[in-house]
């Protein structure tokens, strides 16, 4: 379902935009988040009358209740029309999640993110750059090269637009770049939610569009590529989904970790000290990227891309909170989920605020990954995910010491976006 900007807006010009505001604030400050999160787990009925859950338990019973509470609560902000994450169990959705688990059975992580990983590194190493920006300079190049298996030969197709091969030999990084930076627009506005402003929505619906215009070109190339035969409709809404969904939040997610190792300066020099001590192995010492790996997911679980989750209530239920009595969710309604709240739930374990890669989780282990959903809904490509930004975390520690830079603003954002991340080697 697509919703047409041109609507009568609901919200007035001005509580809008200071709900918006406060909106990007919270997704920033997650520290705020996670306090506000505390305080609903104390009181958990509270949150229940205003369809808040935030204990580990009451999250994780919503999430598989899947007929209960309903994905479709995505479909208003998926500016490029219907994809998988915010469908109903159905025929389409069993299809197009068989597609994307045989698209994501195609990627070589980690050997793909490695490699480009090691390739941008070595560029900056040759070049003598004393500083470069994270998201533009090296996490988007990473990512977008571990995850080309997914459209395969129709790789340039996609990127150029065309199925003529003159357009596809022009792709360069220039034409790369432009791609990436029409998916992280509609991947944005399901991020911003219904609380983003027209103009950004706008924004993210003429990036939606082109993006339909783009697949709907190239369908020929991308099921050829898939060795599929289905309608192109078919094969449009999953190139058209499998683009935004796959991309940006990676980028975005790899931002955020590194972001937050920054802040924790004796915890990035243990793991740079590390690497430096392994040399030439620190990309096969199997124990270190083990390491790596552990310190990615707690980064993760500081900084969760999605901090909060929402979902439909299609008819009258109730749920449990925690409190003595269960919540009443009328049916038309939504719940939220401040997944990051149950993240830092002490009934997991006492300690849990701390920063601890190696803790054991225990029967808990799922809950470790509720940064990627819960359960039958949960992200079909976690692992891939956290093995590419691992890569791209290695690749980062073998370079002299980072920082962030100093002269002028380090981060740029646009909403709950990080458009640039600069860097100063040191
Ligand atoms: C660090 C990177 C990523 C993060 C943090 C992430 C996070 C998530 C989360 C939280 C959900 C569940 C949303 C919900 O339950 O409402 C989800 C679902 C999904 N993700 Fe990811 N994701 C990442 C990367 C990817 C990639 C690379 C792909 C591409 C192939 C992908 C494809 C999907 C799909 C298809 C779903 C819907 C699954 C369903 O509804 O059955 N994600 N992701």
């Amino acid at each position: 379902m697509k919703l047409s900007t041109y609507e009568p807006d609901a919200l007035q010009p001005g509580a809008r935009r200071l709900s918006y505001g406060l909106f990007c604030w919270l997704n920033r400050h997650t520290t705020v988040l996670r306090a506000i999160g505390a305080l609903l787990r104390r009181w958990p009925a509270i949150g229940g009358r205003f369809g808040l859950v935030a204990r580990a338990s009451a999250v994780k019973d919503v999430l598989t209740r899947t007929r209960s509470f309903s994905n479709t609560a995505h479909a208003a902000n998926m500016v490029s029309g219907d994809y998988l994450i915010g469908m109903d169990p159905g025929p389409t959705y069993t299809a197009d999640r068989e597609l994307v688990h045989a698209r994501l059975a195609a990627l070589d992580v980690p050997n793909a993110s490695d490699e480009e990983a090691k390739r941008r590194i070595e560029i900056l190493a040759r070049t003598g750059a004393r500083g470069f920006d994270l998201i533009e300079g090296y996490l988007m190049w990473v990512v977008f090269h571990a995850m080309k298996p997914l459209f395969g030969s129709a790789t340039d197709a996609v990127v150029a637009g065309s199925a003529d091969p003159s357009a596809q030999a022009a792709v360069d990084e220039g034409l790369q770049r432009q791609y990436m930076l029409e998916i992280r627009y509609v991947a944005g506005q399901l991020l911003a939610g219904s609380l983003a402003t027209l103009e950004l929505r706008r924004r993210a619906e003429t990036c939606g569009d082109a993006l339909q215009a783009r697949i709907d070109r190239v369908s020929g190339p991308i099921g050829t590529a898939w060795g599929v035969k289905s309608a192109s409709e078919d094969i449009e809404r999953n190139a058209v989904g499998l683009a935004w969904i796959s991309h940006p939040v990676t980028v975005q997610s790899g931002a955020l970790a590194v972001q937050e190792l920054l802040g924790r300066p004796q915890v990035y020099e243990q793991l740079w000290s590390r690497a430096r001590s392994l040399g030439d192995r620190v990309w096969t010492d199997a124990g270190f990227r083990k390491d790596v790996r552990d310190h990615m997911l707690e980064l993760m679980r500081f900084r969760p891309i999605f901090p909060l989750l929402a979902r439909d209530v299609p008819r009258d239920t109730e749920l449990q909170t925690g409190a003595r009595q269960n919540a009443k969710c009328p049916g038309g309604g939504k719940v939220s989920l401040l997944s990051i709240a149950a993240l830092f739930d002490p009934s997991v374990d006492r300690d849990i605020g701390r920063f601890c890669p190696n803790r054991d989780w225990g029967s808990d282990d799922p809950l470790r990954y509720l940064m990627f959903g819960y359960g039958y809904r949960q992200c079909p490509a976690r692992d891939h995910a956290v093995e590419i930004l691992t890569s791209a975390m290695i690749g980062l520690l073998t370079l002299p010491r980072l920082q962030l830079a100093r002269e002028g603003k380090a981060i740029t954002y646009d909403g709950p976006l990080m458009l640039s991340m600069r860097m100063r080697i040191t």
